[in-house]
């Protein structure tokens, strides 16, 4: 959930970390931090804050030398403070790591190095540096100290460590947190994604769970923990500077909803003979399960509806977090589906672990190129979306939903009419976008003091309940929940009182009149009813209007009004929803 970068090369090391920082920050806000070396001695400047309040407050443009590393931070072992942003140091200011994941055995190991060394954080992290001091004190060379030290590591890390010991070289490892290295003219990078190397590089290789790398401006060098050496050819990036900018808009989240009609064209280019292939052993599966978190589930749930409705195929949708406790029912007859925009959420990845573990076959929709996840399955397909930078996935759900109609019409054998389907759904959204931006900034000015909400759906609409919900809750703080419909009165109808904010999704397809009937009861009660339909309702106190489309694929079309509902909501009660509170992109710790 952190980010990291390290540069060695021939330009000013605080202008490129500074830079990456910037590009890096959506996967953590807490604190930032970076670390050089120059002329035999380590330069360090650290705080809490955004990067841009770190780089104004702490005179980060002073620090020397053409080797350093950089760090965001979203807290994971103690609070947010300076002390505990990274770089992190040994006692004696020569070595310096900056780290994403979690030490389990920090504690067994800070209990023996507190007794030589003064530590000055609370975190898990700060046994790094330490350890690799304790090496060097017993006469190892810096690079036999740095292999020495991790091989004591348990858990997750990708770190990067620097030292007036070092020769001016970088030195990293990874374990179960992702890392990709860059290849420059006269530099080279490390960091936990390739954007944050994007304009300057264009040749990416992805590190491997534990591997280390010594690194200077013109060589890289693999190994494993035994200081074996690896090869590893490297690959080209197919990411662009252009998708990671903001495009003029206000905001990412904002940039990424409106790319939405070009994401779904985008992602329809897919290799048909791939999709035909997984199709095929989607349905040969005795059993098909999704594995997936948080937004990319209810992309599931959805791939349920349409793998059941188009592809006449039962499957269940497993949360990533619980599905180690279902693992007994998993075999080698098991097809396993894991949804992740970033490829990385520790969650699935544990789950696809254990599915491979019991000989399930197991294929991936994912947007990050070289993921840990793409890498780990059977076969992947791509969302093609560009980065998603916005904290709150938005185009990345699109994509996926995109890609679980292919496969349902593959699977039914008609792929060709699937896509033709998807490209009028792509114009329609692109009409719908027009016209639904200005009037739903005014639905969330009028809804502005609300504090809870209820988001109601039936069918294939439910995920989109609960997908809305997600969304407001993350950007405007607030209570929310998503329900289908018919359950409100089973107990949440108790909490419905004059002007609560009830948000229905309910075209008129075969959900409509058991949906208007659910919150027909909770009008009676009070609540104030925004309807996202095709068709307005005398119920409806505000109507966000939809295009009409065929029933299976309504879910393209009311994620708009809902995401863009949660954006202005943001707005207008004065968020940052490109960077909500407590959260970061891409969660990398279980
Ligand atoms: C919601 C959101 C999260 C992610 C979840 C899974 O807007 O961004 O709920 O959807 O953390 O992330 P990925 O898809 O990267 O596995």
């Amino acid at each position: 959930m952190c980010g990291i970068i390290g540069y060695v090369g021939s330009k000013p090391a605080v202008d490129i970390l500074k830079d990456a920082l910037t590009r890096l920050e959506y996967r953590g806000y807490d604190s930032a931090g970076i670390a050089t070396i120059a002329d035999d001695t380590l330069h360090l400047c650290k705080d809490k804050g955004k990067v841009a309040e770190v780089i104004k407050n702490c005179n980060i443009d002073n620090l020397p030398g053409y080797t350093g590393i950089g760090h965001v931070r979203w807290a994971t072992h103690g609070g947010v403070t300076r002390d505990n942003a990274h770089p992190h140091c040994d006692a004696i200011s020569q070595i310096a790591v900056v780290h994403n994941g979690i030490i389990e055995n920090f504690e067994a190991l800070k209990s023996r190095l507190v007794k030589k060394y003064h530590f000055k954080s609370d975190t898990d992290t700060e046994v790094i540096p330490h350890l690799i001091r304790e090496q060097v004190d017993a006469g190892l060379s810096f690079e036999e100290a740095f292999f020495a030290a991790i091989r004591q590591l348990q858990g997750s890390y990708a770190l990067i460590a620097v030292s007036t010991l070092a020769d001016g070289k970088l030195f990293a490892a990874r374990k179960d947190s992702p890392m990709v290295l860059g290849l420059g003219k006269d530099a080279n990078f490390i960091g936990s994604d390739v954007l944050s190397f994007l304009p300057y590089s264009r040749e990416a290789v992805y590190i491997e769970d534990g591997e280390c790398v010594v690194m200077t401006k013109n060589t890289y060098q693999i190994y494993d923990l035994n200081h074996t050496p690896k090869k590893r050819e490297s690959v080209a990036i197919t990411w662009n500077l252009s998708e990671a900018g903001k495009d003029n808009q206000d905001h990412f989240m904002i940039k990424e909803i409106k790319e939405q009609p070009f994401v779904i064209r985008q992602a329809m280019m897919q290799d048909t003979r791939l999709l035909n292939r997984m199709a095929i052993d989607i349905l040969r599966a005795h059993q098909v399960i999704f594995v997936a978190c948080g937004t990319s589930r209810f992309a599931a749930l959805i791939g349920r509806y349409v793998f059941s409705k188009i592809g006449h195929t039962f499957s269940d949708v497993v949360m990533a977090s619980e599905f180690g406790y279902f693992s007994d029912s998993v075999d080698k007859n098991t097809m396993v589906i894991a949804i992740s925009q970033s490829g990385e959420t520790a969650d699935v990845m544990d789950g696809v672990k254990q599915a491979k573990a019991k000989g399930a076959t197991v294929y991936s929709i994912v947007n990050v190129e070289g993921s840990s996840l793409a890498r780990m399955s059977d076969k992947a397909l791509y969302l093609s979306c560009g980065p998603e930078i916005g904290v709150a996935a938005t185009k990345s759900f699109t994509a996926q939903l995109c890609l679980l109609y292919l496969l349902a019409f593959a699977m039914d054998g008609r792929l060709s009419e699937g896509k033709e389907k998807l490209l009028e759904i792509s114009s329609l959204i692109e009409k719908d976008l027009q016209t639904n931006l200005s009037e739903i900034s005014l639905i969330a000015e009028k809804l502005k003091d609300k504090r809870d909400f209820y988001f109601l759906a039936r069918g294939i609409n439910f995920a989109m309940a609960g997908e809305g919900a997600l969304k407001l809750k993350e950007v405007c703080y607030v209570h929310a929940e998503g329900m289908p419909a018919g359950e409100l009165k089973h107990g949440t109808l108790a909490l419905i009182e004059e002007g609560t904010p009830v948000i229905a999704i309910c075209p008129t397809d075969y959900t409509y009149t058991d949906t208007i009937s659910n919150i027909s009861e909770a009008m009676v009660r009070g609540a104030t009813v925004i309807g996202i339909s095709n068709a307005n309702q005398s119920i409806f106190a505000e109507w966000i209007k939809i295009p009409e489309v065929e029933m299976i694929f309504y879910p393209l079309v009311t994620v708009i009004p809902l995401q863009l509902l949660a954006y202005h909501s943001a707005i207008v009660r004065g968020f940052d929803p490109d960077k909500p509170r407590n959260l970061a992109k891409s969660v990398t710790v279980k």
